[in-house]
């Protein structure tokens, strides 16, 4: 029995173990001649030779058992190895998947302010009047609200408009000195060929105590940035408004396209209108409890930048997920 027993643990294959399963236990075993041999038998004699046939049955049934599993999954895991050969294979003939050109971009922006020591914050796409708004110095009625088309909730929450509560949250839970960007989401009722109704912004704000943060330290940092961004070109300030900022500005680039001699982009101007920006206004302060501070803002539009690198002549393109634009960017 035991020979027998070792017999089918040192099998190596499934075929040679279906053999000796077959030569072992089958119709024609010498095990099924000896069961034959039981019906001339009679009485003690009988029970003990079927006690000791059945008794061989099982362990040998159970060794089968055993080596099938064995070297089934042997097998398996042989098959396995075949195949991530073949899989390797296919990864010549298949598109690597790359990041979409709206990432590449935040991540290109994000990487400049975080070298200068930025800390990157989050908050929540469903916001609150208070901090979409009313911190930011955009009280109810205030006629600059319209200037943002807001979809709002039943409950009266709304989806963020700007990346800019995020600068109230921050504000509010962490003491200065601050330095931070927010990239995020942000939605609008909005749709042609500039505006979609989800984009992206980047958000920038800098409190330091006292007065130490002026004008001329967000115009430094801006200008180094969008020479960093876009390469050799001219940076304007020109004078704006926005709630939250007193003064503010829009900052542009001399053309990209043109170099500033005029054309369709510009629209004959020279110049590209790329972000917002303003010293943060005392109100804002007020309404996050911080006294004796001082700071600046930015914002900007991701879709615009990225458009605007990668000379995409229609925003919505970017959404429309349509590989002969995507494969562009890998
Ligand atoms: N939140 C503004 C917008 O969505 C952009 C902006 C402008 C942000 C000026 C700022 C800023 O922080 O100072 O249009």
């Amino acid at each position: 029995m035991q020979n027998i027993l070792k017999k089918i643990t040192t099998c190596k294959n499934l075929d040679e173990l279906e053999k000796l399963k077959i030569s072992i236990l089958g119709k024609k075993s010498t095990l099924s001649a000896e069961f034959a041999k039981l019906k001339d038998l009679q009485g003690e004699e009988k029970k003990t030779l079927a006690a000791k046939l059945n008794e061989q049955k099982q362990s040998y049934t159970k060794a089968f058992e055993d080596k099938f599993k064995e070297l089934e999954k042997a097998g398996f895991d042989e098959k396995m190895k075949e195949n991530a050969q073949h899989f390797s294979f296919f990864d010549e003939s298949l598109n690597n998947g790359a990041l979409h050109p709206v990432m590449q971009t935040m991540d290109f922006i994000i990487e400049y302010f975080v070298s200068l020591n930025f800390s990157v914050e989050k908050g929540p796409l469903i916001e609150d009047d208070f901090h979409n708004f009313e911190a930011l110095n955009l009280p109810k009625s205030h006629p600059a609200r319209d200037m943002q088309d807001t979809f709002y909730f039943d409950d009266g929450r709304l989806l963020r408009t700007h990346t800019s509560p995020v600068q109230i949250r921050t504000m509010l839970t962490q003491k200065p000195p601050i330095r931070m960007i927010t990239p995020g989401t942000v939605f609008r009722r909005d749709f042609d060929l500039t505006h979609t109704p989800m984009f992206h912004q980047v958000e920038g704000l800098v409190v330091e105590e006292g007065q130490r943060v002026s004008f001329a330290n967000l115009k430094n940092i801006l200008e180094e940035f969008l020479r960093y961004f876009f390469g050799d070109v001219k940076v304007r300030f020109r004078p704006s408004f926005f709630p939250f900022t007193e003064p503010s500005a829009e900052v542009d680039i001399s053309c990209i396209f043109c170099k500033g001699c005029g054309c369709r982009v510009c629209k004959q101007t020279g110049w590209l209108e790329v972000l917002g920006c303003g010293v943060v206004d005392p109100n804002v302060f007020k309404f996050v409890g911080l006294s004796n501070v001082s700071g600046y803002a930015f914002g900007l539009g991701v879709e615009r930048f990225a458009m605007l690198k990668h000379q995409i002549p229609d925003l919505r393109s970017l959404f429309e997920g349509d590989l002969r634009l995507l494969e562009q960017f890998r």
